[in-house]
């Protein structure tokens, strides 16, 4: 490392101080005593005490009733409630504070419910720009039920009244019930209390109020005004203002989502014991967690506050909207619901998953999504947070990272000896080596002379660069951009709002952009244009890392809480979405650099629900172990099923040196990731895939061109993401909703709907595999076309060289079979389709292309196609017809040579010899031929010579 300026030699002290310090406890784990327990945060606290005397309270209530009694001291105020529009309003109240909440529960388009409340007239305004951050179009233009479609009717049921809006729409046939005393809400979906608020009493708000004087009366003494955590003191200027719900699902007992956590994909419970059960709630506050546990409701380094709950008739959501650190408790029971007390349920006991949210500041925002189906639901979740947009298309190939390619030279010897050895990649990554003395958007000069030149040899094979850039920003008057940052006063304040918040990262003393901060934003948007970023070029994109933010020497390796953003926010109210926010700028700045605009591909460590808008995420800094590759499955899936599907983990494991075996089996996995990237920490040995040698460089190469192999298939995945907001990578359940028997399944998984992944994870490598197949169809092995009846339930034998990977019958799946560098090279490949039959004798599938970094696909430059196969004839239509547009016709014409050579048509019966190919209204016939080797019951049509753009069809006899 070199450095410059005055202040070089402290800098260089520091950096070696945390990273020696860092580097010492590699293999140590997780330092504990970093990071809270849910005991060390005071707003937790309270509500767990809260939550203990409402528990007692019902106890006793419950003695003295005959049915179900909760203890809430929450009512609605008499006469508040009124239905405007779309929107149920009323006042409620405890009723001891008597400080009036406004409560809106809202009605959206495909039976979204919205429920928004705070104090009537809040002493002070609660953050709220989160749903403008984070909504579709900043929350403006959400589609509401028509007035006319909603109907409210009260009733008194025990004595009590209880306030009715029932609805319908195609899907639902629903109403939402409001009890007054206590509040409860009840989501009723086809006669079913399915989503339950404060049925178990735990909803409590923490009102803002005036400070007590000094020798007045110490209100909510439990850390309300200020707190510490071991040197650092939390000021609480505004005092407390959390709050809390319970949220139950009733008939439910599997939960999903609310990354990122190292834990299983079915949540474990957190309270009320049981086998598997945590001693602590998930946590939601991105952090850098620094060797971090598994198995483990820690937070980490992002997070989604949106749960799936899933049974086998049904898939519903929750999105609560909160920005600010936030907790969630689970426990699981039989119980008989709010239901029975208004007669609503059935009087058995139903199983039921109970969550309770804690967040400490913002406004109460949920929305509660009712399914009925998975597609529905994410269709739903879309509605309000936008789906993952189309990449860049060689953003889903291979990523070669490594912390650090030491020089320009390297990163070429690297991009040769991967031609070399002929394994495609696509992009190769640079860490904060790179540049001069951790200023981003610099270059070490010694090692990297020339980027330009090294960029546009890499491109000539289609190859990319991207370099990390990260937020903070190095203090040094003589660095551009700390300096134009801290004249425009764009940085973060300190607590008193009068410096710039300072703190450590890798370069020493530095400060951090406020990106709450729109000009701020914007101004760092800026300088990733090229005439700002010296030597990048459009073939140079970004990696945005340590934004949770971390500091290394703050509370818990982040920003203080208490200190002051943009309009005077105290850090506390967005930690969460800081790190989304600058992704966005990021992304916003790669798209702008160029006019026309083109993909952007940025990588964040930090995100929260949104972030799939702005790039990728992976899960962070792993470990070369198979506990690690293991864990990696259900965090990549918890990922997807929250929305952010463009989502891998470090192949390889960030820590420490992964033998051959693990690194082979690491790459037969990762390359269903939706995001594929190794990286290894800057201690651990080379381990680019020919250092191992043979049999592993094979193995490593034939998973990677597998990867390549089926890119039409991924990219179609993503169109179908950025279309329906489905998961890319699917747990098994989503597929099969009533596997009852899979629905905690996280050691395989589907990947979109055709292609069923089991992979290996165990140190010995020739341990026989459990392979479970759902289902009464049939299941192919995607490589030797082996053909499989499910329901199917043993065990595989395995070897280094084996994957277990099968197709589903059913399904048509296209690939790109010519082995080339790169995505780019592959580009105007012609397409070969696998047709597995289904045992009707059916086939579907999809096929999209088109120009892979450009935005005209917005105005129909692509193709895309429905395939089906029925009654021995497969058919290739488009999707929808459209109007042709001058861009569509230019993108056609440019794919006017790109044709299907083959068609494997796998699972036919009966023997078959012939394939009439109808095309433009031509007909030509081909003879089949047999895979010798293989079952009669596989055929290939070579060259029917079809292009991939026009409609065609080809009927067997
Ligand atoms: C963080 C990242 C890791 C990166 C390192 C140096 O630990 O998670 O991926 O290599 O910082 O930038």
């Amino acid at each position: 490392m070199r450095l410059k300026g005055p202040n070089a030699r402290l800098v260089s002290l520091l950096y070696l101080a945390v990273t020696v310090s860092l580097l010492a406890q590699v293999g140590l784990g997780v330092k504990q005593e970093d990071f809270k327990t849910s005991e060390q945060v005071a707003f937790y606290r309270r509500h767990r005490a809260f939550a203990d005397g409402v528990a007692k309270e019902s106890r006793l209530l419950g003695k003295s009733a005959s049915t179900q009694q909760v203890a809430s001291p929450y009512s609605v105020l008499q006469d508040s409630v009124y239905l405007d529009g779309h929107t149920l309003v009323s006042s409620i109240q405890h009723g001891a504070d008597k400080v009036p909440l406004k409560l809106s529960v809202s009605f959206l388009d495909k039976g979204i419910v919205r429920i928004r409340g705070q104090e009537a007239h809040p002493l002070l305004p609660r953050f709220d720009d989160t749903q403008k951050l984070v909504l579709r179009d900043g929350g403006a233009n959400l589609k509401y039920a028509s007035a006319d479609s909603l109907q409210l009717t009260s009733e008194t049921v025990n004595g009590e009244t209880v306030h009715i809006v029932s609805f319908k729409d195609a899907n639902h046939t629903a109403s939402l019930r409001m009890t007054e005393r206590p509040w409860t809400v009840e989501y009723v979906l086809n006669d079913k209390p399915s989503i339950l608020l404060n049925s178990k009493g735990l909803f409590h708000f923490e009102h803002l109020r005036e400070k007590p004087g000094a020798d007045g009366e110490v209100d909510g003494a439990d850390g309300a005004w200020e707190e510490t955590f071991r040197s650092w003191t939390d000021t609480k200027p505004r005092g407390p203002e959390s709050f809390g719900l319970d949220i139950s699902f009733s008939g439910y007992e599997h939960v999903y989502g609310i990354p990122e956590h190292a834990s299983s994909l079915s949540l474990k419970s957190t309270r009320g014991g049981g086998k598997e059960a945590y001693s602590q709630p998930y946590r939601l506050y991105n952090l850098d967690v620094f060797e971090h546990d598994l198995d483990s409701p820690m937070a980490l380094y992002g997070s989604i506050p949106f749960m799936v709950a899933h049974n086998a008739e049904s898939t519903v959501g929750v999105f609560w909207l909160n920005a600010a650190e936030t907790w969630v408790d689970i426990t699981r029971e039989k119980s008989s619901t709010l239901g029975n007390l208004f007669r609503l349920g059935t009087s058995s006991k139903e199983p039921t998953v109970s969550t309770h949210w804690i967040s400490e500041s913002g406004v109460m925002d949920i929305f509660l999504l009712p399914g009925p189906s998975a597609a529905d639901m994410y269709r739903q979740y879309a509605d309000l947070v936008e789906q993952t947009p189309l990449p860049r298309e060689f953003a889903l190939g291979y990523h070669q990272c490594r912390w650090n390619y030491l020089d320009q030279e390297d990163v070429l010897t690297v991009d040769d000896k991967l031609q070399e050895h002929a394994i495609p990649y696509d992009v190769i990554w640079l860490d904060i080596e790179h540049t001069d003395g951790k200023r981003y958007f610099t270059w070490d000069s010694g090692k990297f002379p020339d980027p330009v030149a090294m960029q546009q040899k890499l491109a000539y094979n289609g190859h990319q660069l991207v370099t990390v850039v990260d937020p903070h920003i190095k203090r040094d008057t003589g660095y551009r951009i700390w300096k134009e940052a801290n004249d425009k006063g764009y940085f973060v304040k300190n607590k008193e709002g009068n410096d710039n918040f300072q703190g450590w990262c890798w370069p020493g003393d530095s400060n951090w952009v406020d990106y709450l901060n729109p000009e701020a934003a914007s101004w760092i948007s800026r300088q990733f244009h090229l005439d700002k970023y010296n030597g990048s070029t459009p073939n140079l994109f970004v990696w945005n890392d340590m934004n949770e933010p971390s500091v290394f020497n703050g509370p818990e390796i982040s920003m203080d809480k208490d200190i002051k953003h943009h309009g005077g926010w105290e850090h506390r109210d967005l930690h969460n979405i800081f790190g989304m926010l600058y992704h966005k700028a990021t992304t916003d700045g790669l798209r702008t650099r160029e006019s026309p605009n083109k993909r952007p591909f940025v990588l964040s460590r930090a995100y929260f629900a949104g972030s799939q808008r702005y790039g990728a995420v992976w899960t962070g800094d792993n470990a070369a172990n198979w506990e690690h590759l293991r864990a990696s499955i259900p965090m990549v899936l918890s990922n997807n099923v929250a929305g952010m599907h463009f989502a891998g983990a470090d192949v390889g494991g960030f820590f420490g040196n992964p033998t051959p075996e693990l690194m082979t089996r690491w790459y037969q996995l990762g390359i269903w990731y939706p995001f594929f990237r190794a990286h290894a920490h800057i201690d651990t040995k080379r381990r680019e895939p020919w250092v191992f040698g043979e049999p592993y460089l094979s193995h490593i190469r034939s998973a990677i061109r597998e990867r390549y192999r089926l890119l039409p298939y991924w990219y179609t995945l993503f169109r179908e993401a950025s279309l329906t907001g489905m998961p890319l990578v699917r747990p098994v359940w989503m597929e099969f909703p009533q596997e009852t028997g899979m629905f905690s399944e996280d050691s395989s998984f589907m990947v979109g709907s055709a292609i069923m992944v089991i992979p290996a994870t165990d140190a010995d490598t020739s341990m026989p595999i459990d392979v479970r197949l759902p289902t009464q169809e049939n299941w192919y092995d995607i490589r030797s076309h082996a053909a499989y009846i499910g329901p199917l339930k043993r065990q595989f034998a395995t070897d280094l060289a084996t994957t277990l990977v099968f197709a589903r019958g059913g399904s048509i799946i296209p690939t790109r079979e010519r082995h080339r560098g790169s995505s780019e090279l592959m580009r105007r490949d012609p397409i070969t389709l696998y047709v597995y039959v289904s045992q009707t004798g059916t086939a579907t599938g999809r096929l999209y292309l088109d120009d892979g970094e450009t935005y005209n696909y917005q105005n129909g430059a692509f193709i895309e196609r429905e395939l089906s196969f029925e009654n021995a004839k497969l058919t290739s239509r488009p999707s929808v017809r459209t109007a042709s547009s001058p861009a569509q016709l230019e993108f056609l014409k440019a794919m006017s040579k790109v044709r299907v050579e083959r068609i494997v048509i796998v699972g036919m019966r009966n023997p078959l010899t012939k394939a009439v190919v109808v095309e433009n209204g031509q007909t030509r016939t081909i003879e089949l031929s047999y895979a010798g080797h293989k079952l009669d019951s596989e055929c290939t049509i070579r060259d029917p010579a079809v292009l991939v753009g026009n409609d065609w069809e080809v009927t067997l006899s």
